[in-house]
């Protein structure tokens, strides 16, 4: 995790791990990136995430102000260890600065880390600036899911691990 500056506003972006004193800031993110209260963490759900050893949230700090998150997880089948990216959210007022971005790419090289070969996520259709950020980190979709989310249907997507550069 790093400290950088830049962006296209003024301002120190730093990523570092979640902990539980994050909570209430992370569920202020959830609150503001997601209309629908069935698509977003609530408390509960994110305290289970920072508490579970299978699991890396990091958040990203603006100036010391906690304005994003992230949260994967890994497992390992039959021997194969794989990731996914649970939730991944940008306070609409630091979005479109590549912190969502840094977020994405500091969780994939944590996964690497763990020894993930592949990392999986779900996402809604119609969410351009989501589906754009994946995409350009080397994400495809591999499956279509119809009625996923209550009110859109949802694309599944993998990154290969194997396949990128790290
Ligand atoms: C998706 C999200 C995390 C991106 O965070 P961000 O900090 O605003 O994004 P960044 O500034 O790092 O941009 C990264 C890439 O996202 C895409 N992107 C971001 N905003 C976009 C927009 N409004 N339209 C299209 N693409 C967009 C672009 O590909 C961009 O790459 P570029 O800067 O090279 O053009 C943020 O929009 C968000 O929190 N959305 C609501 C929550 C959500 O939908 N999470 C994902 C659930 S699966």
């Amino acid at each position: 995790m790093n400290a950088t500056q830049g962006g296209s506003g003024s301002g120190i972006v730093a990523l570092r791990s979640a902990g539980r004193g994050d909570i209430d800031a992370i569920e202020a993110i959830e609150k503001a990136a997601f209309a629908s209260v069935y698509e977003r963490f609530g408390r509960r759900q994110i305290l289970r995430m920072i508490d579970n050893p299978r699991a890396y949230t990091a958040v990203a700090t603006l100036d010391g102000r906690v304005v994003g998150w992230s949260g994967m997880l890994t497992r390992t089948v039959a021997g194969v260890a794989s990731a996914r990216l649970y939730g991944i959210a940008v306070h609409p007022s630091a979005g479109g600065r590549g912190i969502g971005r840094k977020l994405a790419e500091d969780g994939i090289r944590a996964m690497r880390q763990r020894g993930a070969r592949r990392i999986y996520l779900e996402v809604r259709t119609d969410n351009t600036p989501a589906i754009g950020l994946y995409r350009s980190l080397g994400f495809v979709e591999v499956e279509r899911l119809p009625g996923y989310y209550t009110t859109a249907d949802g694309v599944r997507m993998r990154l290969e691990l194997d396949a990128v550069s790290p």
